[in-house]
């Protein structure tokens, strides 16, 4: 784990964020009107401060349901052997789903878990990511839903952490190392 001084700049406000989430809330609200069997999974742990904004914007009748899947563990660089680590507690069959991802940033994590929750012959499958860094792709994919595009920075904040760091600032912040 890095030891290295940083500071974080904000990046996106608090204010910006909560405001977009109205927007992304009601396009999500009326893409699932016609159902009653929304469940809203979170990909932990990133993704817990936004999924708990959002479903608070829903005016639907939701179940949540949270995986975990290996991500960048201490470091910076992403490990694209992406593997479960905590599954569904709940069966998606036939059920209208809605992934919540915090960042979109090589792809592997999301191409993963959508191919593994397709398997599983869900009604309809919907992606929403907070964060998209699209010049790091590496697979082609995009969530149907995106907060904010941003550029190829190290962010943090508002559930997104650095070696578990800073996941409860209020804002995205980039980190800039001041050593
Ligand atoms: P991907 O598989 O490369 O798209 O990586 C997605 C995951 O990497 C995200 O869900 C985050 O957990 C993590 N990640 C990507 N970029 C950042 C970042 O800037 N800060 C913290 N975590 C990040």
């Amino acid at each position: 784990m890095t030891k290295r001084p940083y500071v974080v700049d904000e990046m996106i406000s608090a204010k910006t964020i909560a405001a977009r989430i109205e927007d992304l809330s009601r396009e999500i609200a009326t893409e699932f009107s016609d159902t009653d069997k929304l469940v809203v999974v979170g990909l932990l742990r990133g993704s817990f401060v936004f999924i708990a904004d959002i479903v608070r914007e829903l005016d639907l009748a939701v179940e949540v349901d949270f995986l975990e899947a290996s991500s960048y563990g201490d470091t910076m660089e992403s490990s694209r052997e992406v593997r479960i680590l905590k599954d569904l507690r709940g069966a998606i069959e036939g059920r209208d789903v809605l992934v919540v991802e915090d960042i979109v940033d090589t792809g592997h994590t999301l191409t993963h878990v959508i191919k593994l929750l397709q398997s599983r012959n869900p009604a309809r499958l919907k992606t929403i990511a907070l964060l998209d860094k699209p010049t790091r792709r590496e697979v082609d994919i995009r969530a149907d839903w995106i907060g904010f595009e941003i550029p190829d920075e190290f962010v943090v904040g508002y559930g997104i952490d650095f070696a578990q760091r800073n996941r409860n600032l209020p804002y995205i912040g980039k980190v800039r190392f001041t050593d």
